[in-house]
C-alpha cells in the first residue's frame, strides 16, 4: 500500500516534469521575483542571494562572457571560473581559435592537445577578453518616457542613443568598468549591464581534437554524442588584482566566486541550470518573418558556404600546414553551414511557420474585439509582414555580396584593413599647408609601422593558393548570383579579358596584387604611396564591392523601416494579451540562466534517446579512415583498462556527454551546467539536431541541451593528460552515499 501511494505520488511528480518545458532564458536579477519558487520546487537549493547578489559574492560571479574586443557588446562563448586561481573552463570551440593561432606544423596543439604543466607554459593569447557582470539595472524608467511616443526611425534611435550614452559614462567610473546599455522586448525595456573586463587570459589546457572535436562535423549538432567538448584557461589580472593587459608581473586571478565541481553525476529527471551569454534568439517572429528567414536568407548562406567549406577543404585534406591555417575559420563555417540547413529542416518538420499562424489569428482575434485595441494594433502583424515583404527583396543581393565579395575571399578582406592607409594617403595628397602636411607624413608613417607588424600575424593563417581558388569560386558566384547593376567595374572588365575564366582572373589578380603576398605588403608599408594602392586590382574590386554593399544595405534598411516600431507593439501587446504568461526576453548577448532537468527523449517513432552516453560510444564510433573519427591510443588503453579513477559513474562506466531539457543557443556554449547546490556538473556545448529551429521556437519535446560530463572533463584532464596538478587546484564535492531504505523512490518505476 504504502509502495503504491509512492507510486502514484511519484508519478504526478515525474511525469508532470517530463512534460514540462524549461523554456525561458531568464534575467539574473529577477530570480527572486520570477523563479525562484519554481526553482525550489524542481531542486534548486540555494538562495536567490547565493545566486544572484551585488553586495556579496554569489553564483554570478563565476560565469564569464568571451570575447576578441576590449569593450565588449557581445560575447561568443561562456566560460565559468572554476578555482580561487582565477582557472576557467570553456568548450574546446570556444578556445579553437586560440589553440589554432598558437599552432604550427611542429607544434600541432589542434592535433596534439596541450597541457601547460607550470604556470610558466601558459600561453598569452593577445585579444581574448574575460568580462564579469558587476551588476545589471533596469534603465526604462530613464529612457522611455523621454522619448516621444511618436518618434521613429533614426530619430528615435539617436534620442535614446543620446540618453544611453549618458548613463553608460556615469556607470564607467571613468572607464573602471565596460558598461553597455541593451534594448529588450524590442524597445519596450532596457537594461544596463556593468562589467569588468579582464584582457590577460592564458591558455591553459586542450585536449586534442580527436577528444575536444570528436566526431567533427558528422557528429555537430547531433545526439548521441561523445565529445569531450572542454579547454582551459586562466585570468590573470595585475598584481592589485585590477585587469590589466598581458604581463609577466601579472597574477592569477583572485575570484569573488569560483564553481566547485561534483564527482556525484547524474540521472535522469536531475534538476540542472545553465548561466551564460545567450547570442540571439527571434522566438516572437510571426510567420511572415520566418518565411522570410527560410525562404530568403538562410538558402544564399547554405550555398555560398557550402561552396566555401568545399573548396578549402580540398587543400586542407592535402596538406598540414594549410589545415591548420584554415582551421578555425573552417570550423565556424561549417558550424553555421549546418545550423541553416538544420533550422530549415526544423522549421519545416516542426510546422513552426503553422504554428505562428495559429497564434496571429488568435492575436487578431483579441485585437478586433475592442475598438481601442483595433486603434492601437489592428495593423501590427500587417505592418510587420509588410515590412518582411520588402525586406526579402533586399535581402539576396545584400547576402551574396556580403559574403562573397568583402567576405568572400582572404585577399579581398585584407585589402579592406588598408581602407584606412588609403584614406590618408588620399587627404595627405590633397593637403596644402606644409605644416599639415608634415603631420599627415607622421601619421602616415607610424600607422604603416603599425601594420607591418600585423603582416606576420595575418599570413601565418594564410596560404594563397587556397585563397586563390576560393577567390575564384566566390567571385564566380557574386558574377552568376547579383544583376548587372551590382557588378564591379573592374570585374566586367576581367571577366572579358579572361573569357569568363574565373580561375584565370584569380591567377591574374592574385599576382598583380600585394595584399596576397607578405613581401611586396611589407614593402609597400615602408613605401606607401597613393598611386601604388589605388592601382593594386585587389583593392579596387574591394572598394568596388564596398560600394555595391552600400547600395544593397541601403535597400535593405529602406524595407525595414517601419519594422521596428511594429516589432515593439506587436510585443507590447502580446504582453497585454497574456498578462499571466511571464514573458522572457529573446537573447540579446547578457547574462541569463535557465533551468531544467536531465533528460531522454524519442526524436521519432519507436525511436528513444538515453540521456547519457559513454565512453564505449567513443570506441564503438572509432573509424581509423575517417579523422573525425580517431580515438588516440592513450584513451584506448585508458578504456581497456577501465582506469578511470574516482571519475567513473555508479556503474563503473565512464560517461562522456548527457542531456537536459534547458533552453540555450549560440553563446551559451562553454556555460557550465550545475545541480541544485550550484556545483558544476558538466559544460553545455550544442543543441540537437531534432529541434535546430529552437532559436525561433522552442519545442519542448524535442529540445536538447547537449552537455560534456565534468567527471569526463577531470578525467581528461587528469587520466589523459597527466595534469592532475589542475584538478589539485578545484574545489571537488562528492555526497558520500548514504544507505538506501527499502521505500525511497529509486525503487519505483517511475517510467511506466
Ligand atoms: N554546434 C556547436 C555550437 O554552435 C559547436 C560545436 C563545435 N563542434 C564541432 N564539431 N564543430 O555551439
Amino acid at each position: 500500500m504504502k509502495r503504491f501511494t509512492y507510486v502514484i505520488v511519484a508519478l504526478i511528480l515525474f511525469s508532470g516534469m517530463k512534460l514540462k518545458a524549461d523554456e525561458g532564458m531568464w534575467l539574473p536579477m529577477f530570480i527572486d521575483r520570477l523563479n525562484y519558487v519554481d526553482m525550489q520546487k524542481k531542486g534548486l537549493q540555494l538562495t536567490p542571494e547565493e545566486i544572484y547578489s551585488i553586495n556579496s559574492s554569489s553564483l554570478k560571479d563565476a560565469i564569464v562572457g568571451l570575447s576578441n574586443d576590449p569593450k565588449p557588446s557581445g560575447y561568443f562563448c561562456t566560460g565559468e571560473i572554476v578555482s580561487s586561481q582565477g582557472l576557467l573552463f570553456t568548450n574546446h570551440h570556444c578556445g579553437f581559435d586560440a589553440i589554432q593561432k598558437h599552432s604550427t606544423v611542429e607544434h600541432d596543439y589542434l592535433a596534439d592537445g596541450f597541457w601547460a604543466m607550470s604556470k610558466e607554459e601558459e600561453l598569452p593569447n593577445e585579444g581574448l577578453t574575460a568580462s564579469f557582470l558587476v551588476r545589471m539595472d533596469d534603465v526604462t524608467d530613464s529612457i522611455l518616457p523621454m522619448i516621444s511616443d511618436t518618434l521613429e526611425g533614426s530619430d528615435r534611435k539617436s534620442a535614446i542613443k543620446e540618453i544611453t550614452s549618458r548613463l553608460k559614462k556615469a556607470a564607467a567610473e571613468d572607464g573602471k568598468y565596460n558598461v553597455v546599455v541593451k534594448s529588450f522586448f524590442d524597445g519596450n525595456e532596457y537594461y544596463l549591464f556593468v562589467y569588468q573586463v579582464f584582457k590577460d587570459v592564458r591558455l591553459v589546457g586542450a585536449p586534442p581534437s580527436s577528444i575536444g572535436k570528436y566526431g567533427g562535423d558528422t557528429d555537430n549538432w547531433m545526439w548521441p554524442r561523445h565529445t569531450g567538448d572542454f579547454s582551459i584557461f586562466r585570468v590573470y589580472t595585475a598584481p592589485d588584482g585590477s585587469p590589466a593587459e598581458y604581463s609577466e608581473e601579472n597574477i592569477p586571478m583572485v575570484p569573488k566566486h569560483h564553481l566547485p565541481v561534483s564527482l556525484d553525476g547524474v540521472k535522469e529527471n536531475d534538476f540542472a541550470m545553465i548561466w551564460g551569454f545567450p547570442g540571439s534568439t527571434e522566438r516572437y517572429l510571426t510567420a511572415e518573418g520566418l518565411n522570410f528567414k527560410t525562404e530568403y536568407y538562410f538558402p544564399p548562406l547554405i550555398e555560398v558556404f557550402g561552396k566555401k567549406l568545399e573548396t578549402w577543404k580540398k587543400h586542407m585534406d592535402a596538406d598540414q600546414a594549410v589545415r591548420i591555417k584554415y582551421a578555425s575559420q573552417y570550423a565556424g563555417i561549417a558550424n553555421g553551414w549546418k545550423y541553416f540547413i538544420g533550422q530549415n529542416r526544423g522549421v519545416e518538420k516542426l510546422d513552426v511557420v503553422g504554428q505562428k499562424k495559429e497564434y496571429e489569428k488568435k492575436f487578431q482575434e483579441w485585437v478586433e474585439a475592442d475598438a481601442d485595441r483595433k486603434e492601437k494594433y489592428g495593423n501590427v502583424i500587417t505592418d510587420i509582414d509588410d515590412a518582411y515583404k520588402s525586406m526579402a527583396d533586399g535581402i539576396t543581393p545584400l547576402i551574396y555580396a556580403s559574403i562573397t565579395g568583402i567576405g568572400g575571399s582572404g585577399i579581398i578582406g585584407y585589402a579592406q584593413e588598408y581602407s584606412g592607409l588609403q584614406g590618408m594617403l588620399k587627404q595627405l595628397k590633397e593637403e596644402k599647408d606644409k605644416k599639415k602636411k608634415a603631420k599627415k607624413e607622421e601619421n602616415i608613417s607610424q600607422a604603416s609601422e603599425g601594420m607591418i607588424e600585423g603582416i606576420a600575424d595575418h599570413f601565418k593563417d594564410y596560404d594563397m593558393a587556397t585563397d586563390r581558388d576560393v577567390f575564384a569560386e566566390m567571385t564566380k558566384l557574386y558574377y552568376e548570383k547579383l544583376p548587372s547593376d551590382m557588378q564591379p567595374e573592374l570585374l566586367t572588365e576581367l571577366y572579358k579579358k579572361h573569357d569568363g575564366d574565373f580561375y584565370a582572373i584569380a591567377d591574374y589578380v592574385f599576382e598583380k596584387s600585394m595584399f596576397s603576398d607578405a613581401a611586396k605588403t611589407e614593402a609597400f608599408l615602408k613605401d606607401p604611396s597613393l598611386k601604388v594602392i589605388n592601382k593594386d586590382p585587389g583593392f579596387v574590386l574591394m572598394q568596388q564591392f564596398m560600394a555595391n554593399i552600400m547600395t544593397a544595405s541601403g535597400n535593405y534598411k529602406k524595407g525595414g523601416a517601419t519594422m521596428s516600431k511594429a516589432k515593439r507593439l506587436y510585443m507590447q501587446a502580446m504582453r497585454e494579451m497574456e498578462p499571466e504568461r511571464y514573458f522572457y526576453p529573446d537573447a540579446n548577448s547578457t547574462m541569463r540562466f535557465t533551468y531544467g532537468q536531465v533528460l531522454s527523449y524519442d526524436p521519432q517513432d519507436a525511436v528513444t534517446y538515453d540521456y547519457v552516453t559513454h565512453l564505449s560510444g567513443v570506441i564503438e564510433k572509432e573509424d581509423s579512415e575517417n579523422n573525425e573519427f580517431i580515438v588516440a591510443p592513450k584513451l584506448k588503453e585508458l578504456y581497456e583498462t577501465k582506469d578511470y579513477g574516482p571519475y567513473a559513474n555508479d556503474d563503473g562506466r565512464m560517461v562522456v556527454c548527457f542531456l537536459t531539457n534547458n533552453d540555450i543557443t549560440g553563446g551559451n556554449s562553454g556555460s557550465p551546467v550545475m545541480n541544485g547546490k550550484g556545483e558544476l556538473i558538466g559544460l553545455a556545448f550544442d543543441g540537437n539536431w531534432e529541434a535546430m529551429s529552437s532559436d525561433l521556437a522552442f519545442a519542448p519535446k524535442l529540445q536538447r541541451t547537449i552537455v560534456v560530463d565534468a567527471r569526463y572533463v577531470l578525467f581528461i584532464i587528469d587520466k589523459f593528460a597527466g595534469a592532475g596538478h589542475l584538478v589539485d587546484e578545484l574545489t571537488i564535492r562528492k555526497t558520500i552515499p548514504q544507505p538506501v531504505r527499502i521505500e525511497t523512490l529509486e525503487d519505483v518505476p517511475i517510467e511506466e
